[in-house]
């Protein structure tokens, strides 16, 4: 029998508790503690930038998130960025292109002028192939740890980008 390829739906379509199982597996249950939970707060993931791929037997393979945030600047001015991740793959479904395709979903979802650029903190060898790179990163600071390699944007106007700033959770009002 042929078995069909894993399909994208939006992430709000899975039960968020398999969605926390996954992240367990591919991260390991500590990683609440890591640097990027902290920038991106207490914030809901942006449900039309995140998605997720299911296999016909209904299994969660893949995820892909995005979340709200801000760098403030030397003089105290909040960016608007977009957050990208965690992009996790089940153990047992790594290097079959899952996360590429969660990745190039979501550009898509952004279009070609997205309208905020993107960080996340990860392996520049991956991300890179996805337009993002450690560039533009080197003045930022965050809530946490970082490698500053790890630390990557992806923006269509890296002019906008300033050069100082602090990365955190967006805050309303
Ligand atoms: C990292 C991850 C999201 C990649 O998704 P994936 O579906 O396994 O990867 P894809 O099949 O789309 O891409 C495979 C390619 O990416 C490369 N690749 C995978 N992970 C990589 C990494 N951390 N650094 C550099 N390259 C990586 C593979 O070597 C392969 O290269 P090729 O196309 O030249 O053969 C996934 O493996 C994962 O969830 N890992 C566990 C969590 C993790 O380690 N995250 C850290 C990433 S920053």
């Amino acid at each position: 029998m042929t078995r069909l390829a894993p399909a994208l739906i939006p992430l709000d379509a899975v039960d968020p508790a398999m969605v926390e199982q996954l992240l367990d597996r591919a991260f390991g249950t500590g990683r609440r503690a890591r640097t990027a939970y902290k920038v991106r707060g207490d914030a809901e993931a942006l449900p039309a930038l995140s998605f997720a791929m299911v296999d016909e037997d209904e299994l969660l393979v893949a995820t892909i998130q995005a979340w709200p945030v801000a760098l403030t600047d030397k003089a105290g001015r909040a960016h608007p960025l977009i957050m990208v991740g965690p992009v996790a793959v089940l153990p047992e479904r790594q290097g079959e292109g899952f996360g590429s395709a969660l990745m190039l979903a979501q550009a898509q979802a952004l279009g070609p002028q997205a309208p905020l650029p993107q960080v996340l903190i990860g392996d520049a060898p991956y991300y890179g192939r996805f337009g993002f790179s450690d560039e533009h990163t080197g003045g930022w600071t965050l809530p946490g740890p970082w490698e500053p390699t790890r630390l990557l944007v992806r923006c269509t106007n890296p002019a906008i980008l300033p050069q100082e700033g602090s990365l955190g959770p967006w805050k309303n009002g």
